[in-house]
């Protein structure tokens, strides 16, 4: 066959993929600050935040049904790294085979269900603490001490119970129960899985995780990462110093979405030849339905940092806890020093602990306390949001109050 053939598909460059958003953002500056927006605003009841049953139809078709998303690849990089997924329903362990393969398994051991594994060490063997028994890692029982006591059982029946899991452009899918189903990660993130390669999520390295509470529900935090319409109020000494209020991109993928804020740097732009554009690598803040932001966002001296944070409802509908990573981006470079990407993690979780989170317990708070008939408005430059609402309540199967 020739060259001519076998040539891959035309497809733009992540650098021409983000020379065509900042197109968009400049234009938006150019007009004076303008936002992508959706056709028109749109109001919900309260309970959409407040409402046990909601709240639990969501527990029970988002978090227990769809693919969540466990972790980055690098974070179980080798034969025997574990990466353990507690946030919602059953304890899960995940854990790379000889051959290079994920398994993922209910935390529990088949003996008397003790959890088996409790820190993401690398093994050999999966030993459980409680009387030793032990699982390869395809989850076989390998070894039990004293067998002869459990000699009418057959061993093959006690490996360890699967998870459905999978793995794709750097990313580690688990669903929240037993099944023995590989996930198609790429069906799942549909356009939005091209976008996702861009990050190279494949060439990370872990930086660090930190856990937040809030008193609030967790779609009223998710809120907070989908709309830049309150940076100049809500963090005048912060973000909103780098980061221009109300100019958003925004791009949805089926329930997935992108948006893209403005660093106040763009206004420098307006009117410049596009030739003499600084080059910045992809970024964005990616919604990968129903709880994880997946953004990119450039570091000082180059490269990028890679954010990820997950949130998950807690045990009342105004409680949620979010996971927030950070990663060393395949593109960072090597004298650019991990402390330099901590010290970001530390801040942004301090801005959105005291900022953002803090604003959200106050408002969920006067959401359980609204008048009757109050009714909540999301602009048409909270589009993102819009987005998020829609899909969920039809994934619950109940549509929006
Ligand atoms: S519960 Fe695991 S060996 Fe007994
Ligand atoms: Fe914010």
């Amino acid at each position: 066959m020739s060259d001519t053939l076998e040539a891959p598909a035309q497809q733009d460059s992540d650098a021409e993929a983000m020379r065509r958003l900042e197109r968009r953002t400049v234009a938006h500056l150019a007009a004076g600050g303008t936002t992508d927006w959706g056709p028109a605003p749109l109001t919900i009841s309260p309970s959409e935040y407040t409402d046990p049953v909601r709240f639990e139809a969501e527990k029970r078709e988002l978090f227990g049904k769809a693919p969540l998303l466990a972790g980055l690849s690098c974070e179980v990089a080798n034969p025997g790294d574990v990466l353990l997924f507690d946030s919602v329903g059953p304890a899960i362990l995940i854990v790379r085979n000889r051959e290079g393969a994920l398994n993922a398994f209910l935390n529990m051991c088949t003996h008397r269900a003790a959890r088996l594994v409790s820190d993401c060490a690398r093994r050999k063997l999966l030993v459980c603490p409680f009387h030793a028994w032990s699982f390869d890692l395809d989850g076989r029982l390998v070894a039990m001490p004293g067998e002869d006591s459990f000699e009418t059982i057959d061993r093959t029946t006690r490996n360890l119970v699967r998870v459905p899991v999978g793995e794709w452009g750097g990313m580690v899918f688990v669903k929240a129960y037993a099944g023995e189903e590989t996930i198609d990660v790429a069906a799942w993130l549909g356009e939005m899985g091209p976008e996702l390669l861009r990050l190279n999520l494949a060439g990370t390295s872990l930086i660090k995780h930190s856990r937040v509470e809030v008193e609030t529900n967790w779609k009223y935090a998710l809120d907070t990462y989908g709309e830049g319409y309150h940076f100049g109020a809500l963090h005048p000494t912060t973000f909103g110093t780098t980061t221009c209020s109300n100019v958003i991109l925004f791009d949805s993928f089926g329930p997935h979405y992108r948006v893209n804020f403005t660093n106040s740097g763009y206004r420098d732009l307006v009117g410049v030849d596009e030739q003499d554009w600084p080059v910045t690598p992809y970024g964005g803040s990616h919604l990968v339905f129903p709880n994880s932001i997946v953004y990119g966002a450039p570091m000082e001296g180059g490269g990028s940092m890679i954010g990820m944070y997950r949130l998950y409802p807690g045990d009342v509908p105004g409680r949620s806890f979010t996971i927030m990573s950070t990663y060393r981006g395949a593109d960072a470079p090597a004298g650019t020093p991990d402390a330099a990407f901590e010290g970001a993690h530390d801040y942004i979780e301090e801005v959105v602990r005291t900022e953002d989170y803090s604003v959200s317990k106050e408002g969920q708070r006067n959401l359980q306390h609204a008048p009757e008939g109050f009714r909540i408005v999301y602009g048409r430059n909270e589009i993102a949001l819009q987005n998020t609402h829609r899909h969920v309540a039809r994934m619950i199967g109940m549509p929006l109050d």
